[in-house]
């Protein structure tokens, strides 16, 4: 399992922030009672949703040790978080108000079957929504798929991430499983275009989320190794400019409601 470091994590706070406070943002539901974030991380993010819905119980969910261990001094009489897989999470029918999961399901192989059974929890009036980062990294790919670094990284290119077999859908296949789950459909995408400080930003920014399968598979000389060249690659591919270095990240969002 990926290693989650909530320090390298939180490095880009504000950046990684943005987007699930416009996910939200879209969430119609008024009222709430049950409030669950699947892939909670750190739980600064889940904090915000139990401030939203006051009178709702709050869990943030996420299979990081190191995740729940940083979100724990947050918990609340109203805000709990639990370690577990949300591949094995199974609420009851008709007992969610509202399902979060923010830059999360995209290390979810299955989660495609996964959406009809959240679906399925959610009360009249209650939502899912997630966000997705929806773009091939072919400045990493490239590197992974050296013939130094391929037959040492094969077992962490089974695990998932910003990569071409990625388990992230199209938006009409979001919206033909929720709509065929009888929910409305709301899907969008954004791509921002995030200006990052200091030296080697892009590397720092990934080494937080898509590089930990490739790091935690390494070790040595070849660890040191591999982040130089794929610090190099980065370098060329988003170039440092005066006032910083630019990063298109694209998103898709889903926000599916039960009327
Ligand atoms: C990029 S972070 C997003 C954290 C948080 N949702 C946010 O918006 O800041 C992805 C999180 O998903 C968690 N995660 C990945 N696969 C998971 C799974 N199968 N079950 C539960 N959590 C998972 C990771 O541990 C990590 O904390």
């Amino acid at each position: 399992m990926t290693s989650w470091d909530p320090e390298q994590y939180n490095r880009f706070a504000d950046e990684r922030a943005r987007p699930f406070h416009e996910l939200v943002a879209r969430i119609p539901t008024k009222d709430a009672v049950a409030v669950v974030d699947l892939g909670c991380g750190p739980g600064t993010m889940t904090a915000t949703l139990a401030a939203r819905w006051p009178d709702a119980a709050v869990l943030g969910i996420d299979s990081s040790p190191a995740m729940i261990s940083a979100a724990g001094p947050l918990q609340t009489a109203q805000l709990r978080f639990q370690l577990g897989d949300v591949a094995g999470w199974r609420p009851q029918r008709g007992s969610v108000d509202v399902i979060v999961a923010n830059a999360a399901l995209q290390w979810v192989p299955d989660h495609a079957t996964l959406l009809p059974i959240w679906a399925a929890a959610l009360d009249d009036g209650g939502t899912l929504a997630f966000q997705v980062p929806c773009f091939t990294f072919t400045a990493i790919e490239d590197v992974v798929s050296a013939p130094r670094w391929a037959p040492l990284l094969s077992a962490a290119l089974e695990s998932t991430g910003p990569r071409s077999n990625s388990p992230v859908l199209t938006p009409q296949e979001y919206v033909q499983i929720l709509a065929g789950a009888g929910l409305t459909v709301d899907v969008w995408q954004t791509t921002y275009h995030h200006v990052l400080p200091g030296d080697d930003p892009v590397l720092e920014w990934f080494s937080g989320t898509g590089l930990r399968p490739y790091f935690d598979a390494l070790s040595g000389q070849d660890l040191a190794d591999f982040r130089a060249e794929v610090a190099a690659r980065l370098r060329s591919a988003y170039p440092r400019e005066p006032f910083g270095t630019i990063l298109p990240f694209p998103r898709l969002f889903v926000v599916a409601h039960r009327p």
